[in-house]
């Protein structure tokens, strides 16, 4: 049987975060619980852990793999202020992001994020928003689309794709987006399928994925104490861009010059670890701000 999700960087997450029996920390995307399971252990005894996910179905599984002791709320990240102070978590000594979809969340065509398998348009990490894929691929303007899928898929088709889409409306299926895609695009050498920088662009929009990082980060230093940790993990330019720039002004200091990647073995083992970038910061005290 396939692993449901094997944690990114983990020994890189727990080494940077400088975990102690006894610290608070938060998971503000705890997903499968991969990463939490292994903050626990080193927390403990008397360590305490708040995990965040915005899916409920993420949350249910982390249930089972985390003790009782854990504490778990559903929400979004851009909120952890007022998820983690209501839960009594502020300040922590850590916070961990591990950003993007789950491969489980992948791995099920209903969820719609896959241009791999055939499913409704959805792409909503949290079922709970209004805001779907369909909405934005069946009644955005052309002009809209080809930002979204330029600035958030990196596609140099952007326009084309889009004349595509609203000619093609209404699109219900993930299979349907992508054979229009395909249809506009043509499948470069060792550029991936050609559906994937769209497929990427409309589950940025859909999950307002860069504004919720962006709004987490600057509320981090409200939440963790000064001296706590706080590790990003990102998957692709657009994210460790927005990380990168606040993480190179007060009041974080980043702890490594450069992004910690995956090891050659655990790229190996592990394909989603390719594209995986660990970048880690200390919230600093007031005082060492100016
Ligand atoms: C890559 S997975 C995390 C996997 C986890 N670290 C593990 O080892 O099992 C990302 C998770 O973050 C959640 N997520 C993404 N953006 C979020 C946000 N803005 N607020 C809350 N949860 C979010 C997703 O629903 C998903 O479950």
């Amino acid at each position: 049987m396939k692993p449901i999700h094997q944690p990114v960087l983990l020994a890189e997450v727990l080494q940077e975060l400088d975990l102690k029996p006894g610290s608070t920390v938060i998971d503000a995307t705890v997903g499968f619980a991969g990463h939490a399971v292994a903050m626990w252990a080193a927390i403990t005894p008397e360590g305490r852990l708040l995990g965040i996910d915005q899916d409920p179905d993420a949350l249910a599984s982390a249930r089972q793999r985390l003790p009782a002791e854990a504490e778990l709320r559903h929400g979004n990240f851009r909120d952890v202020a007022a998820i983690a102070g209501e839960a009594g978590f502020v300040p922590a000594d850590a916070l961990l992001v591990d950003l993007g979809v789950s491969s489980a969340q992948i791995d099920r065509a209903e969820r719609g994020f896959s241009f791999r398998s055939d499913g409704p348009l959805d792409m909503r990490m949290d079922p709970g928003q209004p805001l779907t894929a369909a909405d934005i691929v069946n009644d955005w303007d052309e002009e809209e689309l080809a930002r979204i899928i330029r600035e958030y898929g990196e596609e140099r088709h952007a326009r084309r794709v889009a004349q595509r889409i609203v000619a093609h409306r209404p699109i219900r299926t993930t299979g349907e987006l992508r054979a229009i895609v395909a249809s506009a695009v043509a499948a470069g050498k060792g550029a991936g399928h050609p559906a994937r920088r769209t497929f990427q662009a409309l589950r940025i929009a859909v999950n307002d994925e860069l504004g919720a990082l962006a709004d987490l980060l600057d509320v981090v230093p409200s939440v963790v104490r000064p001296g706590g940790r706080v590790a990003v993990i990102s998957f692709h330019s657009l994210e460790d861009r927005i990380v990168k720039r606040r993480f190179h002004a007060p009041p974080y200091r980043q702890t490594t010059k450069k992004p910690l990647q995956a090891s050659a073995a655990e790229q190996e083992r592990n394909p989603r670890a390719r594209s995986a970038k660990l970048r880690v910061a200390i919230v600093l005290p007031q005082t060492e701000e100016a």
